[in-house]
């Protein structure tokens, strides 16, 4: 689907090249923009106005590397539809996206987060309870990783049928070997993982890493979908819409 066009008025400082984008103070030097900022009492408790700052400091100071407004539409209108109960995020940076996607989730499900948390805590679990079933999972973080991270998730039963995945920077800067694995079809990823046995079974030396790959659930069955939109800096990019389906 092609993306309306980039408003160029709120486009982010362009992203320098290589990694000289991050963790070089920018992080820190955001904090201070934030707390010395003069209307600092509007950002409370305000995650509208919290977002507005960040994309301001963005704008007129340095590169970040968030999600951004228009790939961030793209998810929280998938929360709304989706209503996660539990939202998992790999890849926090400075925050940006979790407040947004936070303050999406508890507008659609106040009372629900309210109700786990009160009733695991008056049964005396609070320090145990973990989710088991992921609803919505956005994925930005280390971009090879995508993949087994996913695959991690399907092993631990943490994505299964009705959870729902959303990738970012799927076009800038890409990444193919995640798109084959959530666009495969059951046949086609059981296949790969014959064949990846069959090659293993002929390596001479099996590295720890061999070992250590998580097989993922290769039935899991998943409809996925490009959605294109731009990064904050106006550059194209995309966010891939996996839902799981069913399992055969
Ligand atoms: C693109 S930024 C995330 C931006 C954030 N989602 C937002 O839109 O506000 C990528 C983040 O992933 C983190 N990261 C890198 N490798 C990672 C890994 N292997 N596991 C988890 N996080 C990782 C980085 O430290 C960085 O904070």
């Amino acid at each position: 689907m092609a993306a309306a066009a980039f408003d160029q008025s709120k486009a982010y400082a362009p992203q320098e090249e290589g990694t000289n984008f991050f963790d070089d103070g920018r992080e820190i030097e955001l904090l201070h923009f934030i707390y010395e900022h003069p209307n600092l009492d509007d950002f409370r408790d305000s995650p509208k106005n919290v977002l507005k700052a960040i994309d301001e400091y963005a704008r007129t100071k340095k590169y970040l590397m968030n999600v951004g407004e228009d790939k961030g539409r793209i998810v929280t209108d998938l929360i709304a539809d989706v209503k996660p109960k539990t939202m998992v995020e790999l890849g926090g940076y400075v925050g940006y996206s979790c407040i947004l996607f936070g303050d999406a989730v508890r507008k659609r499900n106040p009372e629900f987060a309210a109700v786990i948390a009160s009733l695991v805590d008056l049964a005396g679990l609070s320090d145990i309870v973990k989710a088991v079933q992921i609803d919505l999972m956005f994925l930005d973080h280390y971009k090879p990783a995508y993949t087994t991270d996913l695959k991690l998730c399907e092993e631990l039963k943490l994505v299964t049928v009705g959870s729902v995945l959303a990738a970012d920077n799927v076009i800038k800067p890409r990444n193919p070997s995640y798109l084959e694995y959530v666009r495969a079809s059951v046949e086609e990823k059981k296949e790969k993982m014959q064949s990846e046995k069959t090659i293993n079974q002929y390596a001479k030396r099996y590295t720890q890493e061999d070992f250590s790959k998580s097989k993922g659930n290769p039935n899991l069955v998943y409809e996925s979908k490009l959605l294109n939109s731009y990064e904050p800096t106006g550059v194209p990019d995309g966010v891939e819409i996996t839902r799981c389906v069913g399992e055969e």
